[in-house]
């Protein structure tokens, strides 16, 4: 069985220190899987490792079982691995209905001529404006992107995100920084990502029951190595989660 993405001994070091440490992993579409661990566990670098923000020490990645190991970071983007960057995706002067419709356009371009995007742009606007929607931006669509506060900003780079339309989404505390009042937004739309049963979602999260809802499969990293694996339930009451990540002491 080919897996949406899978990382074999995935491992990088930074001078002596192994951040991660040979992580086999596979992923399934369809499903949500939420990688916790305490700070510093690795998690963001994996993340880093997957998308080719990070060259690997050693380890494959593979998308829909081919190799992307060697490929650049924008090139594993055009072959579907999603990743919101806290903010650095946000082109700043633009507006924020600007910012997504330059997502949808540069995803429509794909196997499409010149004169199709063209004849097209009223689509582009539409599908954008759904996306605004979905995100609850609609009415902020004509402010520059630099001047919205930081939580419109984080929901609009999901936004971007959701307008790109790769196989792969990846999380990395997608609700840090979020008044509580816009938390749900978030939630709710990776609720929707994964309603859609072929999107393949990962999930760092350190709110405990916001994974517990939403995963299907909890792994667990401390220091760099997978050390857990498995169903929420599960994994949640494991004594190396209860003892390394929640902090609890268990009794043996
Ligand atoms: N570019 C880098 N150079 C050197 N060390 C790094 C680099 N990036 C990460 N590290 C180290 O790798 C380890 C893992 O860091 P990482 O940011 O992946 O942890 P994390 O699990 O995402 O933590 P948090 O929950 O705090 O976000 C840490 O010890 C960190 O200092
Ligand atoms: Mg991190």
């Amino acid at each position: 069985m080919t897996f949406a993405l899978e990382t074999q001994d995935l491992t990088i070091r930074f001078g002596g220190h192994v951040a991660v440490n040979a992580v086999s992993c596979g992923f399934q579409p369809g499903t949500l899987t939420a990688i916790v661990g305490p700070n510093g566990a690795g998690k963001t670098t994996y993340f880093n490792l997957i998308s080719g923000q990070l060259p690997a020490t050693s380890g494959r990645v593979l998308l829909h079982g081919r190799d992307i190991s060697h490929a650049s970071a924008p090139a594993r983007s055009r072959k579907g691995i999603g990743r919101a960057f806290q903010l650095t995706n946000l082109f700043p002067y633009l507006t924020v209905l600007e910012n997504v419709r330059l997502a949808v356009q540069s995803r429509a371009h794909v196997g499409l001529n010149m004169w199709s995007v063209w004849s097209s742009h009223k689509d582009l606007i539409a599908r954008a404006e759904e996306v605004l929607e979905a995100v609850a931006l609609a009415s902020k669509r004509d402010i520059p992107a630099a001047a919205l506060p930081h939580g419109d900003q984080r929901k609009l780079e999901v936004g971007i995100l959701m307008a790109l339309e790769p196989d792969v989404f990846m999380f990395d505390e997608p609700t840090a920084g979020m008044s509580v009042d816009e938390v749900p937004v978030i939630l709710e739309l990776i609720r929707g990502l994964k309603c859609r049963k072929d999107k393949t979602i990962l999930l760092v999260e350190h709110k405990m029951d916001v994974v517990r809802e939403l995963s299907d499969r909890i792994i667990v990293l401390h220091n760099g190595s997978l050390v857990a694996d498995g169903e929420p339930a599960e994994v949640i009451a494991s004594p190396i989660v209860q003892e390394a990540y929640l902090g609890v002491e268990v009794k043996k």
